[in-house]
C-alpha cells in the first residue's frame, strides 16, 4: 500500500518546492472531516485556507458540478453560458451592487487582483495605496501590493508607485490618498497578516477619501467574502459601497474561480472589449459550483449559522490562550508564550487541522457548515494540545 511518506518522497522528486514539504497527503473529505492516505481522520478547521465553504463532498456542490460536467465544462469567451450569467447576477444581488454593475470572472484570487489593478489604471493614474500586512496575491502585479518584503523582494522591480500605509491609521490614510491616487486596496480583515480586522470607521474613511479624490476603493474579499465573516461580504457590516471587490477562495467551494465585481455603470464601463481576458474565466463548471455555494448558503441560512457557531470563539478562556480576534469563521487564536508552529503540530497529531498564521497565532477558517459540536470538540481538546506543544518546546535544546 502506498503510504504518506512514499508519496512525500515522490513529491520531493517531482514538484517545484515552493511550498516546502507538505504536512500531510490528504485522500478524501466528508463534511468538516478529511482523511489522509494513511487513514487518519482530522477535523478540518482551515478548509483549504477558507476555500471549502460547504465542507468536503457537499451533495449540492457535487451534484451541481457533476451535472454541469455532463453538459459543458468549458465554452471559451467567444461564447457564454447560463451558469456564468446566473452566477454574475447572483453575486451582484447579494453584493447589493447598483444598476449597471458587472462581474469579470477569473480563476484565482491573484487574477482577480490583476483585473482590479488594470481597472485602476483606467483612471489614468498609476499610484496605488495598499496597507501594511496586506496580501493580494503572488502574480507580479498583485505581488507589488502584497506587503511582506520576503515575498516581493526576490522579484523586484515590480510595478512602481505602490505606497503602503499602516492599517487603521486614519492620519496616514489621509496623507496617502490624494488626487494622484488610482486606487486604495483594502482587506476588511487581513487574513494572512494574522486575522487583523479593519474598523468600520476606517473603512468609511477609506470610502470618503477615495470618493473625494476620484480614486477607486477596491475591497479584497478573496478570503473574507462569501459568508466567511457572517455577512455575504465583510465590508457590508460597515455600510460602505466600494468601487470594486475581488473574490475567489470560498466562491467555488473548492472549484477554482475568481471574480472582480465593478460597482455601478461608470466603473463597469472602465474596462472595454479587448482590454482584459482569460481563457478559463467564467467557465460553466466553476460557475455552476459558485451557484451551488451561493444557493446553499442562502437555503441553509449559513450566514446566521456562522454568527451562531462563531460565538463559541468569542471568549476562549483556556490557559495558554491570550485571546481571539477576527469575525465569524475567520479567527485567530493568539497564544500566550507557546509557538504556534508547535501547537499546529500537536493539533495535527490530535486530529485537528489548524494554521500557524503568525509565530504566535493560529488561524481558524473552518467550513461554514461546521457544527457547534465539532467546534466544541476542538476547544475541549485545546488544553491538552497546548500542553503537548509546551512540553515539546521545552524538549527543544
Ligand atoms: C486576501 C487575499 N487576496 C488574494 C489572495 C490570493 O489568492 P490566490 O491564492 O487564489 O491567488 C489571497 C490568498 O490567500 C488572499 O487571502
Amino acid at each position: 500500500m502506498t503510504t504518506g511518506s512514499d508519496l512525500l518522497g515522490r513529491y520531493a522528486g517531482s514538484m517545484v518546492q515552493v511550498f516546502g514539504t507538505p504536512q500531510l497527503v490528504l485522500a478524501s473529505g466528508h463534511g468538516c472531516w478529511v482523511t489522509d492516505v494513511d487513514g487518519k481522520r482530522y477535523l478540518d478547521l482551515l478548509s483549504g485556507i477558507a476555500v471549502n465553504a460547504l465542507g468536503h463532498g457537499h451533495p449540492a456542490l457535487v451534484q451541481a458540478v457533476t451535472k454541469q460536467a455532463e453538459s459543458a465544462i468549458h465554452v471559451s469567451n467567444f461564447f457564454t453560458s447560463e451558469p456564468a450569467i446566473a452566477l454574475a447576477e447572483r453575486i451582484l444581488a447579494v453584493a447589493g451592487a447598483p444598476e449597471g454593475s458587472g462581474v469579470f470572472f477569473a480563476n484565482s484570487g491573484t487574477e482577480a487582483t490583476e483585473a482590479a489593478i488594470k481597472l485602476s489604471r483606467r483612471t489614468g493614474r498609476t499610484r496605488i495605496v495598499a496597507l501594511e500586512g496586506s496580501f493580494h496575491g503572488r502574480s507580479t502585479g498583485a505581488l507589488a501590493l502584497t506587503h511582506k518584503a520576503a515575498y516581493r523582494e526576490p522579484f523586484e522591480p515590480l510595478i512602481p508607485e505602490v505606497v503602503f500605509v499602516a492599517p487603521d491609521d486614519a492620519e496616514a490614510l489621509v496623507d496617502a490618498v490624494d488626487d494622484t491616487t488610482a486606487a486604495l486596496f483594502v482587506e476588511p480583515v487581513q487574513g494572512e497578516a494574522g486575522v487583523r480586522e479593519l474598523s468600520g470607521d476606517y473603512l468609511r474613511l477609506a470610502r470618503a477619501l477615495t470618493s473625494a479624490h476620484g480614486a477607486l476603493l477596491v475591497v479584497d474579499e478573496i478570503q473574507t467574502g462569501v459568508g466567511r465573516t457572517g455577512d455575504w461580504f465583510a465590508h457590508q457590516a460597515s455600510g460602505i459601497v466600494p468601487d470594486a471587490m475581488t473574490l475567489a477562495k470560498g466562491l467555488g467551494g473548492g472549484v477554482p474561480i475568481g471574480a472582480l465585481v465593478t460597482y455601478g455603470s461608470d466603473v463597469t464601463a472602465m474596462l472595454t472589449a479587448g482590454q482584459h481576458g482569460t481563457t478559463f474565466g467564467g467557465n460553466p463548471l466553476a460557475c455552476a459550483a459558485g451557484l451551488a455555494v451561493l444557493d446553499t448558503i442562502e437555503r441553509d441560512h449559513l450566514l446566521e449559522h456562522v454568527g451562531r457557531v462563531a460565538a463559541l470563539l468569542d471568549d476562549v478562556e483556556i490557559e495558554g490562550v491570550a485571546g481571539t480576534r477576527g469575525r465569524g469563521l475567520l479567527r485567530a487564536v493568539e497564544l500566550d508564550g507557546i509557538p504556534s508552529a508547535a501547537v499546529m503540530v500537536a493539533a495535527r497529531d490530535a486530529g485537528f487541522i489548524v494554521n500557524a498564521v503568525t509565530p504566535t497565532a493560529l488561524r481558524l477558517a473552518p467550513p461554514l457548515v461546521i457544527t457547534e459540536e465539532e467546534l466544541h470538540g476542538f476547544l475541549d481538546a485545546l488544553p491538552a494540545i497546548l500542553e503537548v506543544a509546551r512540553s515539546a518546546e521545552q524538549m527543544v535544546p
